[in-house]
């Protein structure tokens, strides 16, 4: 089965991003095969702090974020007209994808990100690339806001998990990818390319197989 498999991070849903994201629908509708995992954005970052101030437990703020990541989900399928239900499991995504060489779908369970259902998706599917598309350009050797830090082009994912766990960045602290999605990445080495959203032939040269300027972790 050909067609990329792609995270479209929440962050793209931003009021402020908006031309961004009807470029990448505009785009993404003249692919003919593709799987897209859409992110929660600020509805779910919202939602989710509202929903702790009140003491609720992490399972039911991840049922939360799930629901948003569902509405976003929800929202790019009708504007690409698809006409399937948003599928709640990587199981009924990979039974779309076959029939209808197309999915769009959020989350499915508590205790992970999209990232990681991304990579649980193409490991379903038996794809060796995933193409991340988020708000920073690249990974960087330390806080991209520091004036120091250094773009890195080409990681390992053994590199990439140390430095999440370093002490000094601070645990997933605004880290574009989590540990869970890139020990699924390791094992079954799945590449993962990623490239911000504000540059939509960029995205498409990563999706396309193309030069891009970005992180390829592999
Ligand atoms: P996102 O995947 O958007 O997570 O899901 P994120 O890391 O906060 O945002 P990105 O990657 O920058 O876009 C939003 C929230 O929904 C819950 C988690 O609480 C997550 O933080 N979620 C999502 C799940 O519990 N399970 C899932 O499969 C997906």
């Amino acid at each position: 089965m050909s067609g990329p498999v792609i995270s479209l991070g929440g962050s793209i849903f931003s009021k402020t991003d908006e031309k961004y994201l009807l470029e990448f629908i505009k785009r993404i509708k003249k692919e003919n095969e593709y799987a897209l995992v859409v992110g929660g954005g600020p509805i779910a970052r919202d939602e989710i702090s509202r929903l702790r101030k009140i003491g609720a437990k992490e399972y039911y703020l991840d049922m939360m974020g799930i629901q948003a990541t569902r509405l976003n989900a929800t929202m790019v399928s009708l504007a690409l007209g698809n006409l399937m239900e948003v599928p709640r499991s990587i199981d009924e995504a990979v039974r779309q994808m076959k029939l209808y060489k197309r999915v769009i779908m959020g989350g499915t369970e508590p205790g992970h990100t999209t990232d990681a259902v991304t990579l649980l998706l193409a490991e379903a599917l038996n794809k060796d690339t995933v193409v991340n598309v988020t708000n920073v350009d690249f990974l960087y050797d330390r806080d991209p806001r520091l004036k120091d830090a250094n773009k890195i082009e080409r990681i390992s994912y053994s590199s990439a998990i140390k430095m999440i766990t370093a002490e000094k960045r601070g645990a997933g602290e605004n880290f574009p990818l989590d540990i869970l999605s890139l020990n699924i990445a390791r094992r079954s080495s799945i590449r993962i390319k990623l490239v911000s959203f504000k540059d939509t032939s960029n995205v498409f040269n990563a999706i396309n197989g193309k030069k891009f300027k970005g992180t390829l972790v592999v």
